[in-house]
């Protein structure tokens, strides 16, 4: 289960992701926001951090304008590795090398067509096996 989340500023490129995920099979579950009105992105970035950290989805995604408040604000969360991509290679790095289970983007920086492609990337790539990976990882918990 996926557990997907946007503001207003997000909330354009949230339908598209939604869409996408639907015709590649994948549950997910909208903590909001569900139009287009203002509203605050620590709230919903909560509500998805939560529902990863807590173990009720296994990854989530966050879109706002830049990305960068959604990203600052999931990483509050114990637990969390948020990660802001705008680029296929950092999703897939970020998955490999950080076990990154939220993916933040930003609708104003990525176009539609990229930003599926960055979501494929996320969700496609699994955590490297690698006793290194897993060390720093286990580290970044450790803060
Ligand atoms: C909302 O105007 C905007 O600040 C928000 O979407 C996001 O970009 C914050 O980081």
């Amino acid at each position: 289960m996926i557990a997907i989340g946007s503001d207003h500023g997000g909330y354009e490129l949230k339908q598209e992701v939604m869409k996408h995920l639907e015709a590649r099979g994948f549950e997910f579950k909208d903590y909001g926001c569900y139009d287009r009105k203002s509203c605050d992105y620590p709230e919903i970035a909560h509500m998805v951090a939560h529902a990863v950290a807590d173990g009720h989805c296994e990854r989530g995604i966050l879109i706002c304008g830049t990305g960068i408040g959604m990203s600052m604000a999931a990483n509050k969360v114990p637990g969390i590795r948020a990660a802001l991509c705008g680029d296929c290679f950092s999703a897939r790095m970020t998955r490999e090398h950080n076990d990154a289970n939220i993916l933040c983007m930003g609708e104003r920086v990525v176009g539609p067509g990229l930003a599926l492609m960055i979501v494929d990337a996320f969700l496609d790539t699994e955590h490297s096996e690698d006793e290194r990976h897993h060390r720093r990882v286990s580290k970044i918990e450790q803060i």
